[in-house]
Parts: C-alpha cells; structure tokens; sequence
C-alpha cells in the first residue's frame, strides 16, 4: 500500500507547549504509596522516595504532573497531608473505598516533583468543598509569608512559596459519580467565584475549568457552554478526559479511536468560540487535556472488587498491563494532540505510575517500564518545536466511529533550534506494509535520517518484571534520504519515530 506526505516548513499548526507531554498522579491504588513513595524500599531516599521511580520519570521527561486527583480531590482535605507524619490522620477515600493515610501529602509531593523535574499541576477540591479550601490552599502553596497559611507553611519546614501556576478547579463535576457532583449551571457558578477569588490573589494563575469526562456523558457538549458562559472571563483553560478501551477485540475500530478524539477536541474548540463570540470576549480560553490513556484491561475486574473490600491502604487498583496494541494507540492519540497543538496545550497521561500507567513497581522489588512508555517517552523527548500541517494522501477505512480513516497515522515536529524534524508514524493496518513518500519542502537540505521502530509479532505481547524489554524500540532501517525528501517503509502494526537532520 502506498501513502504520500507533504511537509513545508511554513504550514506549521503552532509552537507546542512542552506541557502537551504532562502526567498525572492521584492518590489511589499503588501510584503513591508503593508507586513514587516506599520508605523501607532498598532505593528509598532520605524522604522515602523510590530513586529508581524517580530516574524513570525523568527519563519520560514529563514537564508537569497533575495531583491529587482525579476522583480522590472532590471529597480531600488537604490539611490532612500536612504537619507531623504521625499525627496525620488516616481517612476513608470515598472515590477508591480505600484508606488513606496522609503520608504524602503537599509538602513530600512537591519535594518529589521537584527531583523529577515535573511542575505542579494542583487540584482543588470543588466536590465537598469550595472556595474557602481553595484560597486557603493557594495561600499555603504560594504565599511567601506573613499570613496565617503562608506562616503555617513554614512552620511545617518550607520558607519559600512554591509558586504553583497552574490550578484545576476541581475535577470530573459533571460525572455523577463524583463526590459532591453539580449540574453544569452549579458548577459554573462555583467556578467562576472561586477564580475570582485566586485571580484575587494572584492575576497569573492559570485556571483550569472542568469540562467533560468524555464525550459520551449525556450533557456533553452543552456542558462545556454552560461552565464556559459562566467562567469565561476567568478561566484559561478547559479541562478534557477520554480513556480508550478495546472490549470487542478488533485492532481497526481500537485504533480509529483518535479519529473521535480528534472531533471531541473539535467540538469543544467549537464551543470556546462560540462562547468567545457570545461574550464579544478577545480572551483564548485552550484545552487542557489532562486526562487520557487506554484504561480497560483491568477494570471490570477492578469494579468487582472494589464492592467487595474492606477500605484496605494502597491496593493494587487500576494496574491494566499495556501491549503492543497499545503502543499503536497511545501513538495515535500522541500524533492527535500534536496535530491540534494550537486549541490542546497542555494534556496528561494519566497516569503515571502503576495507576493506568507508563512507570510500573513491584513493592520491594523493582520498577520498570510498560510498552507505553515507549511512545510517550518519543514525543515527550522529540516532540517538541513547531507542529507541522502535513498534507497526507493515503487509503482509508470506514470504522463504526468514523468514516474515511487513513492507515497511516502520522504527525511532524520541526525543531528550528536543533535543526531537525520528526515524523511520528503509525500504520494502523493489520497486513499491508506502508511504501510512503515523504516531500521535505522548505527545510533546507536533509543531511541524515534516524529510524525507531516498534513492532512485535504478537500484538499483545507485555512488558512484565520478569520480561521488561519484550515490547521496546528498535533501530530501523526502514527510512531512506531521496531527492526532496523520504523515503518509508513502515511494516504492518508498527509505530516508527523518524528523525530527519538537517
Ligand atoms: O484516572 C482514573 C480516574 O479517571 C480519575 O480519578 C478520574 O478523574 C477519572 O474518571
């Protein structure tokens, strides 16, 4: 099968957001403790901090990291992490029918992010509380001093502000699941008063309103209207979740998926301007993806079980083991964000480790890396400059949730500074390899060409603690310089990464 791509270094979408490359990290299952924290481990630090885990996030180079939560923050209260660790109370998480024993908390989360070269991303409980908690807590967090929050901070042994920018104004409050659950206009309100309150403190920050938790919720997308009439003068950005899942087994639907992220954000973007023009605003509001990944192995299980348990700490919860398939998908919705970097500016895995994640641990044993992480670790470490709108002809195939999708996913990144461009490539197609030539116009001359590729025979195949390398990338020779440009020979079910010097 043939395919044929244009890139002209002056059809560019925008200058991606390193923060396109964000995680995330909740308190549930085994992401915090056993995950990032374990203080008996042999890698432990002085804090208790697992170096190991540490080491691998900042392999994946993720620039910021989402926390608390996810459903956890809409019943938290964050004064519970704080202060002497043996007088930290043990609570009941509502969201997970977990215990939670505040061993980590503001102060040891932001002492880890910081060793992981990751910002914070904070949120805000808006679930069982409101704007009360929410500007106490942004005074703690940032205030330098002088007040009772501020001088509490430092008493509890951290001087300096941390300065957090970016806040979400709670989480997931149009999914009735969620504690303290509110309907679009009562969300909106309490949205809107508690970024002025922030904006009072600080005009900077950079707010995050929910939007929904996908785009199956039955009050999508007037609920991204109503929050937005409502907060539009406050907010940066609006917050979008969307979890992939392959229950019926058939890799051609799975990975049309990114063809209805693509239209979610689409939308959504719709609704920004439209509200924009309602309000006469010139205000951009963008989106703030700060949920996605493939979440469906383990989670029927994961239902089950947790009706069953009795509040246990630190169970083994949403550990879904990713495969070669996933590779392809996580791909694709790489490639989705990139191609809309200019409305999606910041988005997070979610999550980071153990927890639907990248990063995996065994307590007291070792941490390794899931076949997801491979991708994720490409377009977070090359992804990075200016994304590019490439012309791509290619065969297609009609799938129950879009029509017309190509078999070759792809997406470009032009790093003017480095002097190079990347193509990020799927082929979505289960035999046919992809002959494709790729035009380079507009670059200058082509001096090298890198190939990775990922690809196994057994499009399940895991990477477990027994196997960590099973699914893990390659060099290629599948990219070779022709005149004007590439040539690319992408096998069937692969994910390539092609790195052009110029
Ligand atoms: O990431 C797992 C959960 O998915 C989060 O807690 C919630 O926000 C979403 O529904």
């Amino acid at each position: 099968m043939e395919a044929r791509v244009t890139a002209h270094s002056r059809f560019a979408v925008a200058e991606i957001d390193p923060r396109l490359y964000g995680s995330f990290l909740e308190h549930l299952g085994r992401a915090v403790y056993t995950g990032i924290y374990e203080p008996d481990h042999p890698e432990a630090d002085s804090e208790g901090m697992r170096r190991d885990v540490i080491e691998l996030v900042r392999e994946l180079d993720t620039p910021i990291c989402r926390y608390p939560g996810g459903n956890f923050v809409s019943a938290y209260d964050w004064e519970d992490g704080i202060g002497p660790k043996d007088q930290r109370p043990t609570r009941l998480d509502l969201a997970w029918r977990t215990s939670e024993s505040n061993q980590v908390g503001i102060h040891e989360y932001a002492d880890w992010a910081e060793k992981a070269g990751t910002e914070m991303m904070l949120a805000i409980n808006l679930g069982s509380r409101g704007l009360d908690h929410a500007r106490n807590f942004v005074e703690y967090v940032n205030h330098p001093g002088g007040s009772q929050w501020s001088e509490l901070r430092k008493q509890n042994g951290r001087a300096e502000p941390w300065g957090v920018k970016v806040w979400c104004l709670g989480n997931e409050m149009d999914g009735p699941w969620q504690i303290g659950h509110k309907s679009a206009a009562e969300y909106g309100h309490l949205a809107n008063e508690t970024a002025k309150a922030l904006r009072a403190f600080d005009k900077s920050l950079e707010l995050v309103v929910c939007g929904s938790s996908h785009s199956n919720m039955p009050s999508y997308p007037q609920w991204e209207a109503t929050v937005l009439e409502a907060t539009y003068d406050q907010v940066d950005y609006i917050s979008l979740h969307m979890y992939f899942e392959n229950y019926e087994e058939n890799t051609a639907e799975y990975l049309a998926l990114s063809e209805k992220l693509d239209r979610y954000i689409g939308t959504v973007s719709g609704v920004i301007d439209y509200v924009k023009a309602k309000r006469r605003s010139t205000r951009e509001v963008k989106i703030s993806f700060d949920e996605w990944n493939v979440w469906y192995h383990e989670r029927k299980n994961d239902a089950k079980r947790m009706e069953e348990w009795d509040w246990p700490h630190a169970p083994a919860l949403l550990e879904d083991i990713y495969n070669m398939e996933d590779v392809l998908q996580v791909g694709c919705i790489l490639n989705t964000f990139i191609r809309r970097s200019d409305v999606v500016r910041m988005a997070c895995i979610a999550q980071l480790v153990n927890v639907i994640a990248p990063i995996m641990t065994a307590p007291g044993g070792p941490a390794w890396r899931q076949t997801i992480f491979h991708p994720f670790k490409f377009a977070s470490t090359l992804g990075r400059g200016t994304a590019l709108r490439l012309d791509v002809e290619c065969p297609t195939y009609d799938a129950d949730v879009a029509a017309g999708v190509p078999w070759l996913d792809i997406a470009g990144v032009h790093d003017g500074d480095e002097g190079s461009v990347t193509f990020f490539a799927i082929n979505r197609h289960g035999s046919e390899t992809l002959e494709t030539a790729l035009s380079l116009e507009g670059f200058g001359a082509a001096q090298s060409v890198e190939h990775q590729i990922i690809r196994h025979d057994d499009l399940e195949a895991k990477n477990t603690q027994d196997n960590p390398q099973n699914v893990a990338p390659q060099e290629g020779d599948g990219a070779t310089l022709a005149e004007g440009g590439l040539t690319l020979t992408l096998p069937p079910l692969s994910y390539s990464v092609v790195r052009v010097r110029l």
